[in-house]
Order: structure tokens, then sequence, then C-alpha cells
């Protein structure tokens, strides 16, 4: 895969449509190589920190095994355990690290840190989840429409829910490989406006589409994938019982699904919660993805790592 080394990946939005088509297709060419126990040594001798503000189970752990088969390995980075935490500054940590490592994967409260990082680091730095984008997953969860469906162009894909990071880039993912995004959200909770904008823009290039609505109903019908994400991601705990109130009508449930075809794919980024977004029926249904879509983490980002290290 050619010009991505030495990139940053903090949102599929610094990327073109034509590149994220090929870290796609270059996702399915490494599953295919690990499957057949013939991963490519491309990253023999290189080291990944990877630093978390936040918990993680499925990012943390792709990662890690992920570098371990394409030859390198991972440096753990625990901000608390760093001179960070006594007052070290983001410069100075940054050009540091840079002399030691060649990418960083970093999960962080704020995406403003993470260009901050980006900006005095001379290595990649990739998001691995922050307060507005997960674009990590977006290539992941892409993957799997892609492995199921096929051809994903024209497909309708329904986010239900929080218009939070895991949505963000989903809808970019969606948009890039020219599908047509219905997100349903409800007032308070809508996606960031600058960030649709942008999504609009590309789907110029793509011919995908992003719409949004306070009807999940609308949203859902003749959908080819259901995506819903929890209703109080972290950092908003304090949130937690307004946003159980405001999401009422958004469970991803039976009803909501006989709407959708009916081999609709039923996603989720995971961590879920059942019987909040999501009805144990449907998460634990016939037509739920969510830990192929989970096990697909594991080659988007081989891909990723791959081309930007
Ligand atoms: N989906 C996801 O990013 O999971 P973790 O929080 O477990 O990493
Ligand atoms: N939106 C969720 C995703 C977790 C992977 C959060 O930010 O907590």
């Amino acid at each position: 895969i050619k010009n991505m080394k030495g990139r940053d990946m903090i949102t599929l939005l610094d990327y073109s449509v034509e590149e994220i088509e090929a870290l796609l297709d270059y996702a399915i060419e490494i599953k295919a190589l690990t499957k057949a126990g013939d991963c490519p040594q491309v990253l023999k001798g290189k080291s990944l920190g990877m630093m978390f503000e936040k918990k993680s189970t499925r990012t943390r752990v792709s990662f890690e095994v992920g570098m371990l088969q394409l030859g390198g390995h991972v440096v753990h980075l625990n901000p608390n355990e760093m001179q960070l935490s006594r007052g070290e500054g983001v410069k100075d940590t940054a050009a540091t690290l840079s002399e030691y490592l060649d990418g960083i994967m970093i999960r962080a409260n704020s995406n403003a840190d993470v260009m901050e990082l980006a900006k005095h680091a001379s290595i990649p730095i990739i998001n691995g989840l922050t307060d507005i984008y997960h674009p990590c997953q977006a290539l992941a969860d892409l993957l799997t429409v892609i492995e199921v469906k096929g051809s994903v162009k024209g497909l309708k894909l329904c986010y239900v829910g929080d218009g939070n990071n895991v949505s963000h880039s989903l809808a970019a993912a969606g948009v890039a490989m020219g599908m047509e995004v219905y997100m349903a959200c409800p007032i308070g909770y809508l996606p960031d406006e600058k960030i649709i904008a942008k999504i609009k823009e590309m789907g110029k290039e793509s011919g995908g589409k992003v719409f949004i609505t306070q009807d999940p109903k609308e949203a859902a019908v003749n959908a080819d994938v259901i995506y819903t994400d929890v209703w109080t991601s972290m950092g908003f705990e304090e949130e937690a019982e307004a946003r159980i109130g405001a999401f009422a009508d958004y469970q991803v449930n039976k009803e909501l699904v006989s709407y959708a075809k009916d081999d609709y794919m039923f996603m989720h980024c995971l961590p879920a919660h059942r019987e909040e977004e999501v009805t144990a029926e449907v998460i634990d249904g016939p037509n739920s993805y969510v830990y192929h879509e989970a096990g697909n983490r594991l080659h988007a980002q081989k891909a990723v790592l791959a081309a930007l290290l």
C-alpha cells in the first residue's frame, strides 16, 4: 500500500475516499494471509507505543496482537507512570517518544490532545478513540459489512442512538464507501454539525449520503445494517440517568428491526448494555455480527499499522 507511510490517523476525514478504499482492500488481503498462517512480517523490529486515558478491552488487545502478528511489538505507556503526570509537557514527551518508537496508538479524552501530540511527534499517531472519533472501529465495521454483503455501495446503514464518536467515524466510513447512512438521534444528542458537513463533502466524491432524523423507524426501514452504541459513553457517566430518559424511544429491539430487510446485519462496537440500547433478543440473535465485527478490529488495524508505520 502506497503513500501512507508516516501519516497520522486521527480521523478518517483526513483520508480520501480512494485511501479509505485502499485501506479496506489491504485489510481484506492481510486478513486472508493471516488466516492462511502467513501474516506479512512488515513491522519486524518496529515498536508501537500504546497510551490509554480510558478503559479498553478490544482496542488494547487487538493492537497488541496485531503488532505481534506483523512482526513488531508494543510498549505500554501508562500516563500515570510517565513524567507527563508530573508536569512534563506534551512537546518534550512527543519528541522524546519519537526517538524510540515507530508509532503511537492513543485513546484520549480529548481529540485536541491527540492533535497536540501529533503536532509534536515525528511518528504516526493513531487514534484509538477520542470524544469525537473512533476511526479504527469504523474501518473494522466497514470491513465486516463488505465481507457479509459483498459490494456495499448504495446499501442503507441505520445508526440509532447517541451522535457520538463511534457514530461520526461510522458515518464517515460508510459515506466514503458509497452507503446511505441514516442517523436517528434525539435532539440534544445529535452528531456534530461540522463533522457531518465534512462527511457530506466526502459523499460528493463517493456518491454516499448521510441523513439525520429523530425517527428510528424512518432510519430502519429497508436497512441493510442496523447499528447502535451505548447511550452513555465513557466520560459521560454523570449524565447516565438523563440519557436513559432521552434515548428511551431509541432502543434497537424486535419491533424496530422488523422494519429492516430480512437479512439485515445488527452491529455494535461493544461494550453493549443489554436491554438498554439493544435487547438481548437482537444482539444475541441470528442477524447479529458483533463478534465478527470485534474480530475485524485486529485485521483492519493491521492494515492501518502496516500502511502508516
Ligand atoms: N469497541 C471498542 O473500542 O472496545 P474497547 O473499548 O473494549 O476497546
Ligand atoms: N461510544 C463509546 C464507545 C466505546 C468503544 C464510548 O466512547 O465510551
